[in-house]
């Protein structure tokens, strides 16, 4: 564990939420920065995305990236939201332009990060389906 490392837990009770807590994360992003995402099929992680966006001053609206695998926003700084599911693994990753975008100067928030390699210094974020709308939401590793 880093020294700086500490989670934080919440609890979200309507895709509302989750998105206001997305917006919260923001305010720690800047150049470089990642945001990895865990859980499984409707955990919430694209609803998360879509606030982190927010947050970040993207105006077009965020949608799920699954067919393009990487879609790119302009917000105040270069907005990346990478969807992993279909990768095989870092070589996919990588013919895609992967690493130029993580180690660039954008903001990338991926899905399904479990699929590729991440940093360790990436911000995990892990989304759990409690009973219906209720989202256990994990963060990991956030600091200025
Ligand atoms: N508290 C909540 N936070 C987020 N989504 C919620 C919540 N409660 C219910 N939902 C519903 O769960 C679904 C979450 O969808 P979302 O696309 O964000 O999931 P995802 O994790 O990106 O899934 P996928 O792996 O398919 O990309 C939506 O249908 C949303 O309405
Ligand atoms: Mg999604």
């Amino acid at each position: 564990m880093s020294a700086g490392h500490f989670l934080t837990e919440f609890i979200s009770s309507s895709p509302e939420e989750t998105m206001a807590l997305g917006e919260r994360i923001a305010r720690f992003l800047h150049q470089g920065s990642i945001v990895a995402l865990r859980g499984g099929l409707g955990a919430g992680k694209t609803y998360l995305t879509k606030g982190i966006a927010r947050g970040l001053g993207v105006s077009e609206e965020v949608t799920s990236p699954t067919y393009t695998i990487i879609s790119e926003y302009e917000g105040n700084l270069p907005f990346y939201h990478i969807d992993a599911y279909r990768l095989q693994g870092d070589d996919d990753f990588s013919a895609l332009g992967g690493e130029e975008i993580l180690y660039g100067a954008g903001v990338s928030v991926i899905e399904w990060s479990e699929r590729i390699s991440i940093p360790e210094y990436a911000i995990i974020v892990e989304l759990e389906i409690r009973e219906s709308n209720h989202r256990k939401i994990l963060i990991r590793n956030l600091e200025r």
